[in-house]
Formats: C-alpha cells, sequence, structure tokens
C-alpha cells in the first residue's frame, strides 16, 4: 500500500511518506487530553459576532406565540429597542426584520410592501439611529404581503399556466428596496430568487441616492420544505405554483454557483446560502471560489428539528445549537442566521 511505504529524507531520517507519520510513534489523543490543550489547536472558533438574529416583527393585536417555533416570539414595535439593546449587550452582530402582515393588507400584487408607513418600515424607522453598533438587514420578496405566498406577482401563461411573472417582479423588488433604505436600511438582503433582481435593486438604490447600501444576496436559495416555521409565523400560505419554479432545486450545485456569479456580476456585496446545514458544501464551494463574505442561514425547520428533539429529551438542545454553528464556521462561514443567536450568543458570554 501506498502509504505505508517509507522514504529518505535529505537529512536521513526515515519517515513515512504520509506527513504525520504512524502508531506509535505518532498518537493523535496527546492533543486531546485537556480542554485547554483542544482549545490550543482548534481550529475554528464561534464568536458572538458571527450571529445574525432573526426577529418577527407584529401589530400589537397579534398572537406573540409560533406554535413550530419554540423559544422564538413575533415583537411588538414597542419591544424592538429592548431586543437591540440585548442584542448589543450580547455581541450579536445584526438583526434581520421579517414583518408578520395582517391577512387583510395582503393582496395578489403584495401591495403593503410598498406602503411607506407599513410595519416593517415603522420598525427599522424605530431602531435606525437608535444604536449605531448594531446591524440591520431587511428580506426583500413580496411573500409576506402576497396573498397567493409568492414572492413576486403572478402572471398567467397560455401554457404555463400560472407563473411568477419575473420582470414585473424586480421592478417591484427595486421599489420595496428603495423603501426600505428610506427607512434606514443599510443591508437589503434579497430573497426572492427573480432573474436580475440584484442588478435591478443596485440600479434602484444608486439611483435614488442609496450608494452605500449594501446588498446581501440569497444568492444560493433553495426550494426547501425546512422553511415551513418561518411560513407559518409570517402567516404565508403557498397557493398553486411551487417555488421550484424559481429557487433551486436541492440536487444541483453547479446551478447554484451559476446563479451567485450572476449576482456578483450584478453588484452583490455578500452572499447567503440557505437553508443551512444540509447545504455546507454549496457554502464551502462559494466560499472557495468567489472568496466572497458568506453567509449561511440556519433556518426556521432546522431550529425546529432540534427543538422538538429535544423537547422529546432525545437530544441536549444547547450542545446541538451550538456544534451546528460551530459546524458553519468550520465549513466557511463568515457568519449564520440563526434564531438560535441570544442563545448561542449568551452560552459564548458565560464562557468567556
Ligand atoms: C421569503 C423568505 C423565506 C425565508 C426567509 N425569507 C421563506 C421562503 O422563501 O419561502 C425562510 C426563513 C426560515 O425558514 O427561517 N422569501
Amino acid at each position: 500500500m501506498d502509504h505505508m511505504r517509507t522514504i529518505k529524507t535529505h537529512d536521513h531520517f526515515t519517515h513515512n511518506q504520509s506527513p504525520q507519520g504512524q502508531f506509535p510513534h505518532v498518537r493523535s489523543r496527546r492533543l486531546r487530553q485537556s480542554r485547554w490543550m483542544r482549545e490550543m489547536v482548534q481550529e475554528n472558533w464561534l464568536s458572538p459576532r458571527d450571529l445574525i438574529w432573526p426577529v418577527y416583527v407584529r401589530e400589537n393585536n397579534m398572537d406573540p406565540i409560533i406554535p413550530s417555533l419554540p423559544g422564538v416570539l413575533r415583537h411588538t414595535l414597542a419591544e424592538l429597542p429592548a431586543l437591540a439593546e440585548k442584542a448589543c449587550a450580547l455581541g450579536i452582530s445584526a438583526l434581520v426584520l421579517f414583518p408578520c402582515v395582517p391577512s387583510e393588507k395582503k393582496s395578489p400584487d403584495g401591495d403593503e410592501a410598498f406602503n411607506t408607513d407599513n410595519l416593517i418600515c415603522r420598525a427599522f424607522r424605530a431602531l435606525s439611529g437608535f444604536r449605531t453598533d448594531i446591524g440591520l438587514i431587511a428580506d426583500v420578496a413580496l411573500d409576506p404581503y402576497t396573498t397567493h405566498g409568492h414572492d413576486g406577482v403572478l402572471r398567467h401563461d397560455l401554457l404555463m399556466g400560472a407563473q411568477v411573472d419575473n420582470d414585473r417582479t424586480i421592478a417591484l423588488l427595486q421599489k420595496q428596496a428603495v423603501i426600505l433604505a428610506q427607512a434606514g436600511v443599510p443591508i437589503i438582503a434579497p430573497s426572492d430568487m427573480m432573474d436580475g433582481r440584484v442588478g435591478s435593486i443596485r440600479k434602484g438604490l444608486d439611483m435614488a441616492g442609496f450608494q452605500d447600501v449594501s446588498i446581501m444576496t440569497y444568492g444560493a436559495k433553495y426550494a426547501s420544505n425546512f422553511y415551513a416555521p418561518f411560513r407559518e409565523a409570517v402567516g404565508s400560505t403557498l397557493v398553486g405554483i411551487d417555488k421550484l419554479t424559481y429557487q433551486l432545486p436541492c440536487g444541483n450545485k453547479d446551478e447554484a454557483l451559476r446563479d451567485v456569479a450572476l449576482d456578483i456580476a450584478e453588484g452583490a456585496d455578500a452572499l447567503i446560502v440557505k437553508p443551512g446545514l444540509p447545504y455546507l458544501d454549496i457554502l464551502s464551494a462559494l466560499k472557495e471560489q468567489f472568496k466572497m463574505p458568506t453567509f449561511a442561514w440556519h433556518v426556521s425547520g432546522e431550529y425546529a428539528m432540534l427543538r422538538a428533539a429535544a423537547e422529546k429529551g432525545w437530544i441536549d438542545f444547547e450542545p446541538c445549537l451550538m456544534e451546528s454553528l460551530l459546524c458553519f464556521k468550520r465549513a466557511g462561514a463568515t457568519g449564520i442566521f440563526t434564531y438560535g443567536a441570544p442563545i448561542a450568543a449568551q452560552i459564548l458570554k458565560n464562557r468567556s
């Protein structure tokens, strides 16, 4: 066998061809004996700075409880400043806000998204300028606002039936992004997967004077079954067609690389891969290929699985959460969107 062969080196010592030699000369466990040793050689670390906290925002008369996301609440505008204070105290990098739009405000074309006084704009106005040391990120897509739950507006195609109308949608997303920038959002995150949306949003922001507002694109967003608790949280029910007509199919990787290359060419400043753990190969491939800030999204279904198994007493929630988050770092993540952000940050703070 090749790795068993020995070779002579210039200083006449005999080495195994394998770079690290062989047992009993070599013992991997020598550096695993105590915590300080293990930490001394630890290759990747998790810090609160790696964490982005997704926050659901609601009107005062809505239910705060999300049954499929234990420990995650829908928050009122009045609660947001205290939440931002907590995030700052814990050292969390940023909050990403999602609106829970009441069903009477939803429409086929998602018009409420363009109301400059809608829930999410009021939320961002309440927070921007309140603390400058916490990041704010806005998701751009129409699904919280549409009655059919799709990320864009529909058109009826004679051959294909109902489809999300790409070009009309990207014009609307441009409008949505500008309205969010006007509400004080420094980072826009398009999560819709339309073609050409990064370019359209960049152009809209630039024309409105927001050259410095960044675009963190959901460049590799897969059509996933792990989004179910999110859809419960924002009250979004899919009608008719599947999101597979615009989001990526889980079996494809080259397609994600091509899509992300387009987003970068259109002006994306940072990338997001979504969902998280089942897609670590996509995360490391993107990081490797494009050398961009690349974020992972540990999505609602992934968080819910940890919670549900823990409730049954089958796993321990906190260590499984911490393990999941560190594995994102190992795979190359610049940071992680996770509902576990406040818990993980508190654990990290207690450790230090
Ligand atoms: C909307 C959006 C979704 C998520 C974030 N933004 C759902 C979807 O695309 O259907 C999912 C987040 C999560 O599951 O935690 N475009």
